[in-house]
């Protein structure tokens, strides 16, 4: 084999998968395009499809439901877990250890394809599970069981506010779940793959994904990028702002993207629903800050919006707190990181790069007598 260097495996295959491509900038969920599943598919039918490889009929769609449904109560020492932890840990913290802790009362046997497939629905439960009830206690609530007859996205907003919510809020989030539900080789789910090639556990591999999400070069972003809205006030501030970020070469966080150089359509999709949600709202303001950001950033830096540009603002103006944003991002990307455990699992290869060491050359061990640090 030749050896080769790319920093970040830039421009590296590094494995096969039949679960979502990026081909010529466009976004396919096991061949079905990410505009046609955001307009015509539900969280819960993508979920499906990347579990199960096929959208599901009726009967499989009823049956998916009502499976996540029976999932969502978190046995009651999870709830005690999250009683104690202090309020200012980040909600990405709370889920990355409620996650493992509830793994202690997996309701699933066995290690096999076809427990992996319920262990993967009974975790997406539980991960929105746990963000619900996360929230409702920094609130003073206590956490309340799920409705039935609601679908994933409007049991994440009932389980929150305790009211089943308006059908705009509803299909909003369950169009951000849609799009942020599968993304090929992104660095969580490679982190997921990289667990699971050690023939570890789907829920390992999900903990260390979630590790991997926080980070704002990847799904912090939609935090960070509504984080960097609320420093203006109007949409000349941020024109102001924009200019000299860009001249102090400053990261400006919701743009730009390892594989898409021309643009993500997921950013698109979502841009065009929030314009009609802020005019719903009445929040042109925002749209204006909005536009001030993008507008230099794809005209003069020629660097798109990815989908966590608009996200941020659509959960804003949905009234979520910016600390859910990241959580809510887990809650729709466990579905990929499963289908890719299980595809993994399947055609199992560990992971074992080899590194370009730049270290000191081979030397001896010095007696601890001559080992006096400088400085
Ligand atoms: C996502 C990201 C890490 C991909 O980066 P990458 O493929 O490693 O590309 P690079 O960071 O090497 O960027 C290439 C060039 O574009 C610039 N660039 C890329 N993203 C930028 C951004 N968001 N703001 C300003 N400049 C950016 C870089 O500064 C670099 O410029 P240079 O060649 O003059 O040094 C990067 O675009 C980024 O940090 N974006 C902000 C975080 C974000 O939104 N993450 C969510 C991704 S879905």
């Amino acid at each position: 084999m030749p050896e080769s260097f790319s920093p970040g495996l830039e421009g590296v295959i590094a494995g096969e998968t039949a679960v979502a491509c990026v081909d010529q900038g466009r976004l396919l969920y096991r061949g079905y395009t990410i505009q046609d599943l955001a307009e015509n598919a539900s969280f819960e039918e993508v979920l499906h499809l990347l579990l199960y490889e096929t959208l599901p009929d009726r009967d499989q769609l009823a049956g998916i439901k009502s499976t996540l449904f029976k999932f969502r109560p978190l046995a009651e020492p999870v709830v005690q877990m999250l009683r104690p932890i202090p309020k200012s840990v980040s909600m990405m913290d709370v889920l990355r250890s409620a996650v493992s802790y509830a793994a202690h009362w997996d309701p699933i046997r066995g290690k096999d394809e076809a427990a992996n497939g319920q262990r993967a629905l009974w975790l997406t439960s539980q991960i929105a599970a746990i963000i619900a009830a996360r929230f409702r206690l920094m609130n003073g609530l206590e956490p309340i069981p799920p409705k039935e007859g609601l679908d994933h996205a409007a049991q994440i907003l009932y389980q929150c506010h305790g009211e089943a919510p308006d059908q705009l809020s509803a299909d909003l989030i369950d169009l951000t779940l849609v799009l942020y539900a599968e993304h090929e080789f992104n660095a969580s789910t490679f982190a997921c793959r990289v667990i699971c090639s050690t023939l570890s556990d789907l829920t390992s591999a999900v903990v260390g994904a979630i590790g991997a999400l926080k980070g704002p070069l990847h799904g912090g972003a939609n935090e960070a990028a509504m984080e960097m809205l609320l420093k203006f006030k109007s949409g000349e501030e941020a024109r102001q702002w924009i200019r000299e970020a860009l001249a102090r070469k400053e990261k400006v966080m919701g743009f730009g993207h390892r594989v898409y150089k021309h643009g993500d359509h997921r950013a698109d999709v979502l841009e065009r629903k929030l314009r009609q949600l802020a005019a719903q709202k009445g929040q042109q303001r925002w749209m204006e800050i909005y536009d001030a950001i993008k507008e230099p950033m794809v005209n003069e830096k020629k660097i798109f919006p990815n989908v966590d540009y608009p996200c941020g603002l659509t959960y804003y103006l949905l009234g979520l707190p910016i600390d859910l944003y990241t959580p809510l991002f887990v809650a729709a990307r466990i579905a990929g990181w499963s289908a890719h455990f299980i595809e993994q699992a399947r055609n199992n290869r560990l992971y074992r790069p080899l590194s370009q060491y730049a270290g000191p050359p081979v030397r001896p061990v010095p007696p601890l007598e001559q080992r006096k640090q400088a400085g």
